[in-house]
C-alpha cells in the first residue's frame, strides 16, 4: 500500500526521491517522509502529514537537504494514524539507522515489548519503527549491517519491503523484501529501489525484481544481492518497454481520464498478439485438450474490479464452456475451505499483482492441488512469480487508484481465454467462435468512436451529481457490469450506490426507491431487453428518475421510457460489457469533476492493497 524508495549515487538524492514519491502517490498519500545522508549533517530527515506536496514545500523541492544517499516514503496507515510522527522515514533511537517500509510486522508487539524490557524507547505507533530499533539493537551485536539486517529478517513475521541506511555506512543503501513488492533500478549516475518501476522509469528502464527472502546492497556504481543467508544470488535483469510518458498525464486534467481514453488502445494491445487467422493463440499456457477436458470446475478468484471482471467471465464462460464457473471474493475463497482439487482451474485477476488477499486464495488454492492461471498487469509482480501461468493485460501502468484501462483489459483477456478453453473442449459452435472472436478484433474501433462524442454523459453527469444515493440495476451481464459502474461512482465521487440484479429489487430494495431516487437501468444484454423495459417502468411508477444505457438499436424505444438514455455500439452480446463499462466509468469521472472530488486519490484509498 505504502511506496518506498531510494537512491545512492552521484546526485542529490532529495530532488529524485521525491520525484519517484511523486509517481507512486497513488500508493498511500496519508504522509510522506525522507532522510537523507550527507557527508556534513549527517542524517537528515523530514517528514509530514498530510499529502506529499506538503513535504515538498517544507524541504524546497528537496534544495534544502544535501547528499547523495537516501530513502523515502509515502503512506497509506495501517499501525498508528496519520500524523507526522508516524511518518516514515524511522529513526533508531541513536539515530544511526533509517528505514522506510511498506507491509505488516506481525510480531511487532512481541518485539517491542522485548525491546522496551531493555530500555529501548519508541517514538511512534508504527510496526516499522521496531524494525528500525531491532535493527540498531542488532548493529550494535554484530558492528556489520548486512549481518544486523539478517539477523533481524530472521526475527521478524509478517511482509516488508524496506529502505534502510546507517549513518556508518555514507555510500551505502540496503533493502530487503518478502511479500512487498520492490525492484532495483540500474541508473547511470546511481542506483535505485522502488516499490515500483513508474518511480525510476525516468532514470532507468534496466531493473531487476527482488524474491521473497533476498537482501540487496546498493552503492553509486553497483548493486549485489543475497539470500536469507547471505549467500549471493545472480539475478536476471529486465527491460521495461515502456517509458516514461506512460505514467504521465500528458495533458490530460487527470490519470483516471487519460486512462479512460487509452482504453482502445490498451484492449487492442492485449488483444491482438494473441488472435491469429481468427483464432485465439495463447503462447503463454500450455493446455493440452486433454487438460482442458480433465478441468471439472473452474473457480474465478479476484477483488474489488478485477472480481467485477471474473462476475462478467462467469456468465460469459458459463456459456461458452458448459461447465461451472464459481466467482469468488479472493478475502472469502481462503477462508472458505474451498473445493478445490487437482481437475480444478483457478484464474486469479489482479492488475497489480500484489493485491494480498488474491495472492493467498492462489496459495491456498495451489496448495490443494488446484491449476493456477494469473491475470496481471504488472510485470513481475508478485502473484506472477507463483501462478502456474500466467497472462499479461497489456494496459500499461496505471495511475489512477480506480481502475479503468486495466479492467477493461482483463475483460477482454478473460474473453479471450474462455474462447481458447471452449476451443480446447469443443463446447462451442464453428460460426459462434467465429462471429465473437471478430468482434474482439472490433472492439478497439467501436469503443475509440464512442469515446469521440462523449458529450452526452458529461451532460448527464451534471444533472445527476446532486443526488445522494443512486441505483444500478441489470440482469445477467448488465448486473455484472453494473457492479462495476457502481463502485467507480462510489470510489471517486463519495455518493452511496449499489448494483442489484433487476429482478432482485422487488424483494426488499425497492422500498428504498421515492420521488427523485436516480436509477441508472443498464439494458445492453439484448437477449432480456423487454425485461429491462419492465424493470424501468416498475421503478418509474415509484417515481424513480431513470437514466438508461442500452445499445443503439434499442436506443429508440427505451428514449420512451427513460428519463435520459445513453447508448453504445452494438457487438456480440457477450462482449457488450466492454463498451457499456466505459459510459459508466466517465458518469463516474464526471460526477467526481462536478462535486469536486481529488479523482486520482480517492479518499481512504489506495491503489495497490497489500494488506488483508
Ligand atoms: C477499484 C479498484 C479496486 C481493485 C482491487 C483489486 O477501482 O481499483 O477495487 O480492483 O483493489 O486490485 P488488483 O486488481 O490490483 O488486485
Amino acid at each position: 500500500m505504502c511506496g518506498i524508495i531510494g537512491f545512492v549515487g552521484r546526485e542529490s538524492a532529495a530532488p529524485i526521491l521525491l520525484d519517484g514519491l511523486a509517481r507512486m502517490e497513488y500508493r498511500g498519500y496519508d504522509s510522506a517522509g525522507v532522510a537523507v545522508r550527507s557527508e556534513s549533517r549527517g542524517l537528515q530527515v523530514r517528514k509530514s502529514k498530510g499529502r506529499l506536496q506538503i513535504l515538498s514545500d517544507m524541504i524546497h523541492g528537496g534544495a534544502d537537504l544535501d547528499g547523495t544517499l537516501g530513502i523515502g516514503h509515502t503512506r497509506w496507515a495501517t499501525h498508528g494514524e496519520p500524523n507526522d510522527i508516524n511518518a516514515h522515514p524511522h529513526v533508531s533511537e541513536n539515530g544511526t539507522i533509517a528505514l522506510v517500509h511498506n507491509g505488516i510486522i506481525e510480531n511487532y508487539l512481541e518485539i517491542k515489548e522485548h525491546l522496551q524490557k531493555l530500555g529501548v524507547s519508541f517514538a511512534s505507533d508504527t510496526d516499522s519503527e521496531v524494525v528500525a530499533q531491532l535493527l540498531e539493537y542488532h548493529y550494535n551485536e554484530c558492528h556489520n549491517m548486512l549481518e544486523a539486517v539478517g539477523r533481524c529478517l530472521r526475527r521478524i513475521e509478517g511482509s516488508y519491503a524496506f529502505g534502510i541506511i546507517c549513518a556508518d555506512y555514507p555510500n551505502a543503501l540496503i533493502a530487503a523484501r518478502k511479500d512487498s513488492p520492490l525492484i532495483l533500478g540500474y541508473g547511470k549516475n546511481g542506483n535505485f529501489i522502488a516499490s515500483d518501476v513508474t518511480a525510476v522509469i525516468k532514470y532507468t528502464r534496466d531493473v531487476v525484481y527482488m524474491d521473497d527472502g533476498e537482501i540487496a546492497v546498493l552503492t553509486a556504481d553497483s548493486i549485489d544481492v543475497f539470500d536469507d543467508e547471505l549467500v549471493p544470488v545472480e539475478k536476471q535483469h529486465h527491460l521495461v518497454d515502456w517509458d516514461v510518458s506512460a505514467a504521465e498525464k500528458g495533458g490530460y486534467p487527470h490519470f483516471m481520464f487519460k486512462e479512460i481514453m487509452e482504453q482502445p488502445e490498451a484492449i487492442r494491445k492485449t488483444i491482438s498478439p494473441r488472435i491469429r487467422d481468427g483464432r485465439v493463440v495463447l503462447d503463454d499456457i500450455c493446455l493440452t485438450c486433454e487438460e482442458a477436458r480433465s478441468i471439472s470446475r473452474i473457480f474465478i478468484t479476484a477483488c474489488g474490479s478485477s472480481y467485477h471482471v471474473g462476475m462478467v467471465s462467469k456468465y460469459n464462460w458459463e456459456r461458452l464452456l458448459r461447465r461451472p464457473v464459481e466467482v469468488c471474493l479472493a478475502s472469502e475463497f481462503r477462508y472458505s475451505d474451498p473445493l478445490v482439487d487437482d481437475h480444478t482451474l483457478v484464474i486469479v485477476i489482479s492488475q497489480s499483482g500484489e493485491t494480498l488477499d488474491t495472492m493467498a486464495a492462489m496459495r491456498e488454492a495451489k496448495r490443494r492441488g488446484g491449476r493456477t492461471l494469473a491475470i496481471v498487469n504488472v510485470v513481475g509482480s508478485s502473484i506472477v512469480r507463483e501462478a502456474d501461468d500466467v497472462l499479461y493485460t497489456w494496459a500499461g501502468p496505471e495511475i489512477a487508484v480506480a481502475t479503468t484501462k486495466a479492467y477493461s483489459t482483463q475483460l477482454a483477456l478473460m474473453d479471450l481465454v474462455g474462447l481458447y478453453l471452449a476451443e480446447k473442449l469443443g463446447s462451442v459452435e464453428q460460426g459462434e467462435y467465429d462471429a465473437i472472436v471478430a468482434e474482439m478484433e472490433r472492439l478497439p474501433e467501436k469503443m475509440q468512436a464512442w469515446l469521440g462524442d462523449i458529450g452526452d454523459v458529461q451532460y448527464f453527469a451534471s444533472r445527476y451529481f446532486n443526488h445522494d444515493s443512486i441505483f444500478f440495476i441489470g440482469r445477467n451481464l448488465d448486473y455484472a457490469m453494473g457492479l462495476e459502474g457502481s463502485l467507480k461512482l462510489k470510489e471517486i465521487s463519495y455518493i452511496h450506490s449499489e448494483a442489484y440484479a433487476s429482478g432482485e429489487l422487488k424483494h426488499g430494495t425497492i422500498s428504498l426507491i421515492e420521488p427523485g431516487t436516480l436509477v441508472v437501468a443498464l439494458g445492453t444484454y439484448a437477449p432480456l431487453f423487454d425485461k429491462f423495459i419492465s424493470n424501468v417502468v416498475e421503478v418509474k411508477a415509484r417515481g424513480a428518475e431513470v437514466m438508461a444505457l442500452t445499445t443503439e438499436s434499442f436506443c429508440r424505444k427505451m428514449e420512451k421510457t427513460a428519463d435520459a438514455t445513453l447508448a453504445v455500439p452494438e457487438t456480440h452480446p457477450i462482449l457488450q460489457p466492454s463498451l457499456g463499462v466505459v459510459p459508466l466509468q466517465l458518469f463516474a469521472y464526471y460526477v467526481a469533476l462536478q462535486r469536486g472530488c481529488d479523482i486520482d486519490k480517492p479518499r481512504n484509498l489506495a491503489k495497490s492493497v497489500t494488506v488483508e
